[in-house]
């Protein structure tokens, strides 16, 4: 009996989930399905197995592919190269303290090295005992840290002179350092900490850029390889700011938007990988309006893959059966994306929208629609970040400090998008 709307089209269910890929046991989602990017895969494990410390960035616009890019890399890095991973990464906050970093690099490193070594072998790993003392002294320092605050009224100034850290960012330093070299020496090629959504730290670009510079030296140690992933802007305003920084990230991979081959091939085999026994599937969608959804997402798969999802609960049905094409699916994408825009955008900005996106396809900097919005500098500047928060534009790439945006495609459906 079917329990969901995919059930009745042979398979078990959505094939256009949003998540990245995963390289532990997962069923629904597993690293298997990656598709296509041979070329930037070979490049990054070369680069990886260049050195024996490493940092590289993996860059690219919202929704692109960097987390599951990263995670393939990092399975082919522990399949054919003895490396250690391990399948999750390190969210990266807003903010971030030296020490948090450090704290959060050796669980990493711990979490990768559990995945190849032997629990009591890692256990007689020089410096892990200390490593552990000292993970659980940072946790329950940050833990007294918040309970003050919150528990005192008093100002954060206060609360950081009584809880000053007992411990610096050295001690972090010789920790991952003994922890990557113990790893060689049992024979590990290397441990490989992966941290994600690095633009996270961009809301204060300049305490961000401090921070990584004075964690500079946590990046250099022997046997540590760094997979970074981040937005295009995260290089230009943040990594590259300071020398001490720069010179250590080569330039960074940068992943263009999947080719619209590679994303019919990665939805086949998402078809596939789902389908229910024997059952023959039919697909939920043409293949056109897979076309059409990639022209218009422009890269954005995580956006393609939720519109074509929305497409299906809204509009998948007797009436309606699949597979859906634009004729089925614009007139619920549209109406939906419209109400979405108008609850996260005031009215002039709504306007200001529009005006950009009578431009056309091509991609625009702040200081390119000054003089078309009629407004100043510090008001552009101001739209474009609520736009950006509203999904309503994407950042595609930076070209030296200037970072160029197109229109996002929910907008341009909301916008009343018509196929040519
Ligand atoms: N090479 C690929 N092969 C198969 N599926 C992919 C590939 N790249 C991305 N995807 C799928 O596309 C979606 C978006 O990918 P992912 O989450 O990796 O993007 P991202 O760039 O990390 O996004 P964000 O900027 O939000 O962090 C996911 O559902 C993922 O499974
Ligand atoms: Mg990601």
């Amino acid at each position: 009996m079917a329990t969901n709307i995919w059930n009745p089209l042979g398979i078990r269910t959505s094939p256009f989930f949003q998540e990245a890929l995963d390289i532990s046991e997962s069923d629904l989602r597993p690293i298997d399905l990656f598709v296509g990017r041979a070329d930037e895969a070979e490049n990054v494990l070369q680069r990886t197995l260049g050195g024996d410390s490493t940092r590289l960035l993996v860059s690219g616009q919202p929704g692109v592919g960097k987390t599951t890019f990263i995670q393939h890399v990092k399975s082919r890095l522990a399949s054919e190269h003895g490396f250690a991973v391990s399948s999750e990464f390190c969210r990266v906050p807003h903010q971030l303290s030296v020490t948090a970093l450090g704290a959060d690099l050796l669980r990493a490193v711990v979490r990768s090295l559990r995945n190849v070594l032997p629990g009591n072998v890692l256990e007689t790993l020089g410096g892990f005992e200390r490593t552990r003392a000292l993970v659980e002294e940072t946790e329950r320092r940050a833990r007294q840290w918040s309970v003050s605050v919150l528990g005192s009224g008093g100002g954060l100034g206060s609360d950081r002179k009584r809880h000053r850290p007992a411990f610096g960012p050295d001690q972090f330093q010789d920790m991952l350092a003994e922890l990557c070299s113990g790893a060689m020496a049992q024979g590990v090629a290397g441990t490989v900490v992966h941290l994600n959504n690095l633009e996270n730290l961009e809301r204060d670009p300049e305490e961000a850029s401090l921070l990584l510079r004075d964690a500079r030296d946590y990046f250099l140690v022997p046997g540590l390889h760094l997979l970074l992933g981040a937005t295009p802007d995260f290089h230009s305003r943040i990594l590259s700011v300071h020398a001490q920084v720069r010179s250590v990230f080569r330039p960074p991979m940068a992943l263009a938007p999947m080719k619209l081959e590679d994303v019919q091939e990665m939805l086949q085999r998402r078809l596939d990988h789902l389908r229910i026994g024997r059952q023959e599937v039919t697909p939920p969608v043409t293949s056109e309006l897979v076309g059409q959804l990639h022209t218009l997402f422009r890269g954005d798969l995580r956006g393609m893959l939720g519109a074509l999802e929305e497409a299906c609960y809204q509009a998948l049905g007797s009436l309606r059966p699949a597979p859906l094409g634009l004729e089925e699916a614009l007139p619920v994408l549209a109406p939906l994306y419209q109400g979405q825009l108008v609850s996260e955008l005031r009215r002039a900005e709504l306007a200001h929208l529009e005006r950009l996106a009578a431009l056309g396809e091509k991609d625009f900097r702040q200081a390119d629609v000054i003089d078309h919005l009629g407004l100043s500098q510090g008001r552009v500047s101001a739209l474009f970040s609520r736009l950006e928060r509203a999904q309503a534009i994407l950042p595609i790439r930076s070209e030296g400090r200037s970072q160029y945006f197109v229109i996002a495609g929910r907008a341009r459906l909301a916008l009343g998008y018509r196929a040519d």
